[in-house]
């Protein structure tokens, strides 16, 4: 039987290029989900819930601090990519966070993702850099762009 975990790592595996070190592993995503006041959410590819064997097409993972909420990460399977299902879950991850009394929401990339459009496209604005945040296998370091939007 499948269960969220499965599904997330499902996603996860196929979603983030290997170069970039992004993807968590499964015992990183359980730890973090032991904690209350992390959150995930699962959408299939009409954007719904997935239930019983359905795997997910897409995920968030999410942690709340009072006031705001941080966006960890985000994935879309490849093949599903292009149909908005990034939106819907960027669109989630604001009224979810609004639903549990976020005033805040933000998240940080590399400076270089493409995901960046989808992000300005959805409200979000960059409010940070941190420099030479991001360290890759082969030593390269890339910076940091948080983004925010207020809810
Ligand atoms: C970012 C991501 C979730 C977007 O999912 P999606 O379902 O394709 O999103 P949508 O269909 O709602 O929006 C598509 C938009 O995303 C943007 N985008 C994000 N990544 C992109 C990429 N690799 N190539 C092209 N466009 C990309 C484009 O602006 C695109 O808009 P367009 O279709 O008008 O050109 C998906 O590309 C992904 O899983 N990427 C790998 C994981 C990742 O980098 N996550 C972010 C850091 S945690």
């Amino acid at each position: 039987m499948i269960d969220d975990l499965d599904r997330i790592m499902a996603v996860m595996e196929t979603a983030f290029e290997p170069h970039w070190g992004e993807a968590w592993n499964r015992r990183q995503v359980s730890d973090s989900l032991r904690f209350p006041n992390t959150y995930y959410r699962l959408v299939d590819q009409a954007g719904a819930t997935p239930e019983g064997e359905m795997p997910a097409a897409g995920f968030t993972l999410v942690r709340a601090a009072p006031g705001e909420e941080e966006l960890l990460l985000i994935a879309v399977d490849p093949d599903c990519r292009g149909h908005g299902l990034g939106g819907e879950l960027l669109r989630l991850f604001a009224e979810d966070a609004r639903t549990r009394g976020a005033e805040k929401v933000f998240l940080e990339m590399r400076s270089n993702n493409p995901a960046q459009s989808l992000y300005l496209a959805n409200g979000f604005e960059p409010i940070g850099r941190r420099r030479d945040y991001y360290r890759l296998s082969d030593g390269t370091r890339i910076d940091a762009i948080t983004f925010g939007k207020t809810l």
